[in-house]
């Protein structure tokens, strides 16, 4: 973004907002892949001019490999039992859509969340991997704030634990001056001062908002501003 505002000859803002994650026009769009509920090509990129689709990468990982990024990115219990089908599913036919995905997935989880389709957190780890969205956040992060003017303010929504344990992580590291070694004398004027200050706390929709929007449950904003 820094690039992008330097070539329209703006070096600071009074604010960024980050709505991280997958759109819903994504979600809605079979082609693009991202949902186990409408039937397409098993892709999951959110640039798809570039990298690898899910198919690709579910046909070439090793089983540990599924397993690892299941378990991480989708904190899914039964991410062994889920990537032991994927691997013998594949090795009976080649994977390439969504709801073949799915159900070998729903196939695989054995207890169900209230409300929650089974594939749910398996479709959340593969989009997060393939467009590596928790490093993208951690580089971001810092790059959003340096293009903040002082007294500028970072909002983010995230919507799942996460991406809210990152910028969480952030401002408060952000926001608590450097830790000075034990027992040195310092006057308080010479404190370093922290470069964010927290906006109030993490902010979680109302009952309203998700009876009105049931996409906006798991959403969590965030807001900080920049102090110098
Ligand atoms: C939650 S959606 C934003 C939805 C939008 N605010 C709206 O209300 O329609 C997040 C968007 O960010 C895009 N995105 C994901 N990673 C990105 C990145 N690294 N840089 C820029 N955009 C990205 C996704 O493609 C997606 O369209």
């Amino acid at each position: 973004m820094q690039e992008a505002l330097a070539a329209r000859g703006i070096r600071h803002v009074a604010g960024v907002l980050l709505d991280l994650g997958v759109s819903s026009p994504q979600l809605e769009e079979a082609a693009r892949g991202f949902s186990f509920a409408r039937d397409g090509p098993l892709d999951m990129r959110m640039d798809p001019t570039s990298g690898e689709t899910a198919a690709e990468w579910l046909t070439r990982a090793d089983e540990k490999e599924i397993r690892e990024v299941i378990f991480a990115h989708g904190e899914e219990r039964f991410a062994k039992s889920i990537a032991a089908a994927i691997v013998a599913a594949r090795g009976r036919e080649p994977l390439r859509t969504t709801r073949q995905l799915a159900e070998i997935v729903g196939r695989a989880v054995r207890t169900r969340e209230p409300g929650q389709h089974p594939a749910t957190r398996t479709f959340q780890a593969l989009r997060i991997h393939l467009n590596q969205e928790l490093e993208e956040l951690e580089v971001t992060l810092p790059r959003a704030v340096a293009i903040l003017e002082p007294g500028g303010r970072l909002a983010v929504v995230s919507f799942h634990s996460l991406e809210d344990r990152i910028v969480k992580n952030f401002i408060r590291g952000r926001s608590t001056a450097d830790h000075l070694p034990r027992g040195v004398p310092v006057r308080a004027a010479e404190l370093p001062i922290p470069e964010l200050r927290p906006i109030g706390g993490a902010v979680k929709p109302s009952e309203e908002e998700i009876r009105r929007n049931p996409r906006a449950r798991s959403a969590v904003l965030r807001v900080a501003e920049k102090v110098h």
